[in-house]
């Protein structure tokens, strides 16, 4: 596929599109879906992303970190409850030096589990020390591939440096996720196009794609939320793209529509993120506005549902 097909398609109202990358991700990845627990233990963020209700400049969020033991003993609950995969989520919170995240990322590791790391950027010695310390995957979204946009999106970020971790992520050998948003104030579908011919690319092994929602504590608070249907069209062409890689049923496309998450299982993804955080911090991890979360036990149902059942592996890509 060409920019043109990718255009056309994304400009389309045919909606057959989401059978075909349903029909991929069933012969690709199979009706195993994987679910990755995922622990958000700080919120604190020097940077100051546009659409991010945890940017430094938001004074109306209580910020909150957790203690190593605290990461720790979520974690062991995590793998005890049968979760195959770990994920720690932060925002760039330079507390959490290099020494202190490889200390912790041994320590899960040992309860042998896969672990995946989205703590945004940091310097190649680091994702090394990372890697080395036993950490499978990191995940970090380009979050568009307009550099205009982007710019104006992250006012303390520069996008060579996010393609800079991109390509030291894969050079240091990690399953290495990235993705956008759809619906930034501004965005062009010419622009999507280009986000998935990228994901194609650098060859990602996970991509995450969620609609833009509207956040008050933000200069974007009065835009408006991005397009269902068009976000689950560019996940979608990318399952096509990528046929055999892992791609989330996000959290913001369960956020933003009922039943968003079947819908996005139904139309290629093959991946379930359930917060394992309590529920007061999960609160105060606002991204957006009334994050959808995901329970486990309705999950296993609704897959039971749609014929589909949680995967016993670790969930690796399989080239
Ligand atoms: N709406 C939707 N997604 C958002 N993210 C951050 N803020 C928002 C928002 N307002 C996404 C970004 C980031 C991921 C962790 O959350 O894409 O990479």
């Amino acid at each position: 596929m060409n920019k043109k097909d990718i255009l056309d398609i994304l400009k389309s109202p045919d909606k057959s599109l989401f059978k075909e990358a349903d029909k991929v991700r069933e012969e690709h990845v199979g009706n195993g879906v994987h679910l990755r627990g995922l622990i958000e233990f700080s919120n604190i963020c020097k940077m100051n992303c546009l659409y991010c209700g945890l940017q430094s400049s938001n004074k109306n969020v209580e910020r909150y970190r957790l203690a190593k033991d605290e990461i720790l003993s979520i974690a062991k609950s995590g793998v005890e409850a049968g979760y195959k995969t770990i994920v720690m989520q932060s925002g760039e919170d330079s507390y959490f030096s290099a020494k202190v995240l490889c200390e912790i990322i041994s320590e899960i590791k040992s309860l042998d589990v896969a672990l995946t790391l989205s703590l945004g950027e940091r310097t190649y010695d680091e994702y090394k020390a990372f890697k080395d310390a036993g950490a499978d995957r990191y995940l970090i979204r380009i979050e568009t591939t307009d550099e205009k946009l982007y710019k104006k999106m992250h006012p303390f970020a520069d996008f060579e440096n996010r393609k800079r971790c991109l390509r030291d992520l894969k050079k240091v050998g990690f399953e290495t996720g990235t993705g956008c948003l759809v619906g930034l104030p501004g965005q062009t579908v010419e622009s999507l196009a280009d986000d998935i011919l990228f994901f194609k690319d650098i060859d990602a092994d996970m991509i995450g794609i969620g609609p833009f929602i509207s956040h008050p504590d933000t200069p974007l608070a009065s835009e408006p939320n991005g397009d269902f249907n068009l976000a689950l069209k560019v996940m979608a062409l990318t399952r096509l793209i990528l046929p055999d890689i892992n791609i989330p049923a996000t959290t913001a496309m369960e956020t933003l529509k009922e039943n968003g998450r079947l819908l996005a299982l139904q139309s290629g993804a093959n991946v379930v993120m359930p917060n394992l955080t309590d529920f007061e911090h999960k609160k105060l991890y606002s991204i957006y506005p009334n994050k959808a979360s995901a329970d486990r036990n309705e999950v296993e149902v609704m897959l039971k549902r749609i014929g589909r059942y949680v995967a016993n592996d670790f969930g690796f890509r399989k080239h």
